[in-house]
């Protein structure tokens, strides 16, 4: 059974297309999973809101106690390391990760880079080991997941060669460190023009809509043998 990890890193709690002000990142991740259900029931979707429930960012004791060796790990490390443990759990199961990642100020909101900073462990989704010389690290998630970002935002011109294409940190910020731990199979889509809310929007809504099923159609091919209709 194909398992999905949805995530929403919207502070905005409703969707764009079910309410005035809505989100357009909530609005795309759901016709993401509405449209893969449809197609393939038997899924199972794992939902982690970021956006309203923001993950703890890391600490002193956080990074003290992750790079302790497990088995010499005091009950302080182990509460330290519990909603990490729990993200990292919730990814490791997904074999896709679709997450809805607005721009808020060229990057990802911080409640997305928080869940980032969890899920890159190390010893659970990166080795480091300073025996091996210049490149101490390696990936540990090594079974083929996709990871599928959705993005939005106010202004336009941001995607590949576009006009403001070097100010866009948002797909970057999130694939990079994915590639890092071993998800490199790696997919996109967004909406510009929020801030103008006039037909641009319209149009650029009816683009990533059109884009998010053909995303679904590729990674169902992928993932579950099925074939697009
Ligand atoms: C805190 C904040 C910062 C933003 N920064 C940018 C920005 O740097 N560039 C941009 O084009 N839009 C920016 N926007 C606009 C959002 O990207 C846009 O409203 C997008 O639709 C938000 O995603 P959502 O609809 O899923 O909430 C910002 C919005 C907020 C709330």
């Amino acid at each position: 059974m194909t398992r999905i990890l949805h995530i929403d890193s919207s502070s905005r709690p409703g969707r764009s297309d079910q309410k005035q002000h809505g989100s357009h990142t909530r609005r795309l991740t759901a016709q993401f999973i509405q449209n893969w259900l449809e197609k393939s029931p038997n899924t199972e979707v794992i939902y982690r809101d970021v956006g309203t429930n923001p993950p703890q960012p890391t600490t002193g004791d956080w990074v003290h106690a992750a790079f302790t060796n497990p088995a010499d790990r005091e009950d302080w490390m182990q509460d330290a390391l519990r909603e990490s443990d729990q993200l990292v759990d919730e990814l490791l199961a997904a074999d896709i990760i679709v997450a809805g990642v607005p721009m808020y100020n060229f990057g990802m909101p911080a409640q997305m880079k928080a869940w980032v900073d969890n899920i890159v462990r190390v010893g659970r989704t990166f080795g480091f080991d300073r025996a091996r010389g210049d490149v101490p690290y390696w990936p540990l998630v090594t079974d083929n997941k996709s990871v599928v970002v959705l993005s939005a935002r106010g202004d336009y011109g941001y995607d590949p060669k576009g006009r403001i294409a070097h100010m866009n940190h948002v797909e970057g910020g999130v694939f990079t460190p994915l590639q890092y731990i071993g998800i490199s199979d790696q997919y996109g889509a967004a909406i510009e023009y929020d801030e103008f809310a006039d037909e641009r929007t319209a149009q650029s809504i009816k683009e990533a809509e059109q884009k998010v099923i053909k995303l679904v159609d590729t990674l169902m091919a992928k993932h579950c043998n099925i074939n697009a209709a």
